[in-house]
């Protein structure tokens, strides 16, 4: 869809939700590149009935003109937020709509000091409305455009495991072992990595989020190792779980019980089923081997814009899958003071079903 269509879409949401409002000024950045292009970190965009204004600072002049599209451009010597706020007064002076105009912010992102600036700035005459994540909703559902993003962020990521894979040794740091990816991946054209890479070995395996340390790769057991990277402003996000030297029967068997429940988990991912019912059937295969009360987090996530979006594939979660969206599933056991094991992948759900976005073989890789 044209970045135009988004903001016609949300003007129409805006009209039609109740509350309904007059203007919804949005300041998140992943919402900001969704709905008009624009990539920067200050910025603030207001979408009225009569269409769309876009806010930044001399910073971002020539990078805001390059990149929005659908909305007129203002370039101010302050803060985004507050040339929203004279664009407010002036818009409410010219505007014959009613006495108090009703301007939605972002619930989940303004912070209190934002909104007593605000509060402060349009000195009364407003009423402020805390929405819900209407613009995070409408990004759940990925258009083919955005689709052929993620596929790309996804299999340059899978490329990048091979740079993992070689730099995995006993001895080394785990540092390192980041570094390598990371510096492969700035050469393959990555924008930046979509978030702090996770190579976490030995005892440290066992931390779910155990970032690269200087901690060395102990002689024999798991390694974490979870990345992913940022390409046209879309993540990709996987793990693989390597294994130095010959693994005990119990870890081997430990690992095939990840590798069926994350099996089982990608199988259940269709349209009309519940992302509840996604984490239930990873889970249901990690109890059946003794191993449930070791898998301590939710089977995944949606990525986009950002590594983590919905919809949420956790416990009792009740958002149905619908094509278009893209998340993640990553079951893991992780038995603190001896080992972790996860494994990860990004599923595409499609009109019949799902695809797997990740072509990175799942058999236990040992070194
Ligand atoms: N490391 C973040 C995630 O996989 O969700
Ligand atoms: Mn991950
Ligand atoms: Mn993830």
């Amino acid at each position: 869809m044209a970045l135009q269509g988004r903001i016609k879409s949300l003007q129409q949401e805006l009209t039609t939700s109740r509350p309904s409002c007059d203007a919804f000024l949005i300041t998140h950045s992943p919402n900001l590149c969704y709905l008009c292009g624009f990539t920067g970190s200050a910025g603030a965009l207001i979408v009225s009935k009569n269409g769309a204004t876009f806010f930044s600072d001399g910073r971002y002049r020539t990078q805001a003109r390059e990149e929005v599209r659908g909305a007129r451009i203002v370039i101010v010597p302050k803060s985004p937020l507050s040339a929203a706020a004279d664009w407010l007064l002036a818009f409410k002076k010219t505007s014959k709509l009613r006495s108090r105009l009703s301007v939605g912010i972002e619930a989940e992102h303004v912070t209190v000091a934002a909104r007593s600036r605000l509060i402060r700035a349009l000195a009364g005459g407003f009423r402020l409305r805390a929405l819900g994540p209407l613009v995070e909703q409408a990004r759940m559902i990925k258009d083919p455009e955005e689709v052929q993003k993620i596929r790309r962020a996804a299999l340059l990521g899978s490329a990048l495991f091979d740079k993992v894979l070689k730099a995995v040794r006993p001895g080394a740091t785990e540092s390192a072992v980041a570094a390598e990816l990371e510096y492969a991946a700035r050469r393959a054209g990555a924008e930046a990595m979509s978030f702090s890479t996770i190579i976490a070995s030995g005892k440290r395996s066992a931390l779910p989020h155990g970032h690269a340390s200087n901690s060395a790769i102990p002689p024999r057991g798991f390694v974490v190792c979870d990345f992913g990277v940022i390409l046209a402003s879309y993540c990709s996000d996987m793990t693989r779980t390597i294994h130095v030297c010959r693994p005990t029967a119990e870890a081997r068997s430990a690992y095939e019980a990840v590798r069926s429940a994350q099996q089982a988990g990608v199988e259940a991912i269709k349209p009309g089923v519940t992302s509840g019912e996604v984490d239930a059937a990873t889970r249901k295969v990690l109890v059946q081997r003794g191993l449930g009360k070791y898998f301590t987090h939710s089977t995944g996530h949606g990525v986009g814009l950002e590594i983590h979006e919905g919809p949420r594939l956790a416990a009792g979660q009740t958002e149905v899958l619908r094509p278009g969206m893209v998340v993640t599933v990553e079951p893991g056991v992780y038995i603190a003071g001896k080992w972790g094991i996860r494994i990860e992948d990004m599923v595409l759900v499609t009109e019949t079903g799902h695809e797997v976005l990740t072509p990175t073989k799942k058999e236990m890789i040992v070194i």
